[in-house]
């Protein structure tokens, strides 16, 4: 008989509805049990993707559920928890989402859960790491989107200035999923060749001045997004929709996601967006980037600054 991969979401508003959506869109997955406080707005959720199963590119079994259901799932996804308000930086909400991240892994862990756990909430570097504690879990089977959206933002901006597809554009976005993430631009390529290269074949066309602008853009993209419409979910929906199926679908897929690190990049003790090798185990093998000197003291930074925040919180 063959195995059915059941993923729990725990967390229906906007990032897990808009998850749900795409995963009954792209056919990921055979079961979705949504678990969520809000029974109302869930079961609501619920019923209305079982109405657009006759559209979807494959059968799903949906519906709204508990805890318990948690105990066969392959892969618990978390995305509850308070979101960015205008001018809140993903640090603000700290406090509070540690809070309930303590209850919903202790309710999913007495279910008798043994799979992986895919966090989303934020601030997600320093709650996977909080995931992992609470849980008992493996490292590599507690896994966090880290800097997977803004690695796709990064290359997004870049297929638009080179205006070459997405898909031919390969650059990482590191460190926090946060104000003080870093693009590697030393291992950024577009059409196979360095972005500077890119570059200097057209001079006329293109500006190395440019790229920090490029990288602004992507580091501050949440806030734009959230100023205009009060909150992200379509893109991080779409960026655990490509983990969830790098994992079910062991994939050996390469993707900027919250790790935890244990000496790579000099680093130990924290989770924080670094490219792994993602398959059905979790994450198989963090990659250690020879990042520049500069790459490098900003990393550091970057993890050093998760460390002193998440002080008040693993005590
Ligand atoms: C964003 C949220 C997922 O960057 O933090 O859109």
């Amino acid at each position: 008989m063959e195995h059915v991969n059941r993923v729990a979401l725990i967390g229906t508003g906007a990032v897990g509805s808009s998850y749900a959506f795409a995963l009954l869109n792209q056919g990921v997955a055979d079961e979705l049990v949504m678990i969520d406080l809000n029974k109302e707005k869930s079961e609501g959720d619920a019923m209305d993707l079982n109405h657009g199963l006759a559209f979807a590119p494959a059968n799903k079994k949906i519906w709204f559920g508990d805890y318990a259901d948690c105990e066969s799932a392959d892969l618990v996804v978390i995305t509850a928890g308070a979101n960015q308000k205008p001018g809140e930086t993903r640090l603000d909400l700290l406090e509070k989402n540690t809070a309930i991240f303590k209850s919903i892994v202790d309710s999913v862990m007495k279910s008798g859960f043994d799979g992986i756990f895919l966090v989303a909430t934020n601030p997600v570097d320093i709650l996977t790491y909080m995931t992992w504690k609470f849980s008992g879990l493996p490292t590599e089977r507690v896994i966090g989107s880290g800097t997977i959206l803004d690695t796709a933002r990064l290359r997004f901006k870049l297929s638009e200035y080179f205006n070459i597809d997405t898909r031919n554009v390969h650059a990482y976005i590191m460190g926090e999923h946060g104000d003080s993430e870093l693009p590697v631009w030393s291992h950024a390529n577009v059409a196979g060749r360095s972005v500077f290269d890119r570059i200097k074949d057209h001079p006329h066309l293109y500006d190395v001045k440019d790229l920090e602008g490029i990288f602004e853009q992507v580091r501050d993209a949440a806030y734009h997004i959230i100023e205009r419409k009060g909150a992200t979910h379509y893109g991080i929906a779409m960026g655990l929709v490509r983990l969830t199926k790098a994992i079910l679908h062991n994939e050996n897929a390469v993707l900027t996601v919250s790790g935890y690190l244990q000496g790579q990049y000099g680093m130990a003790d924290l989770y924080i967006g670094v490219p792994a090798i993602v398959n059905r185990k979790g994450i198989q093998e963090i990659i250690e980037l020879n990042l520049d000197q500069d790459e490098r003291d900003k990393f550091h930074a970057s993890a050093s600054l998760l460390k002193e925040a998440m002080e008040p919180v693993i005590h």
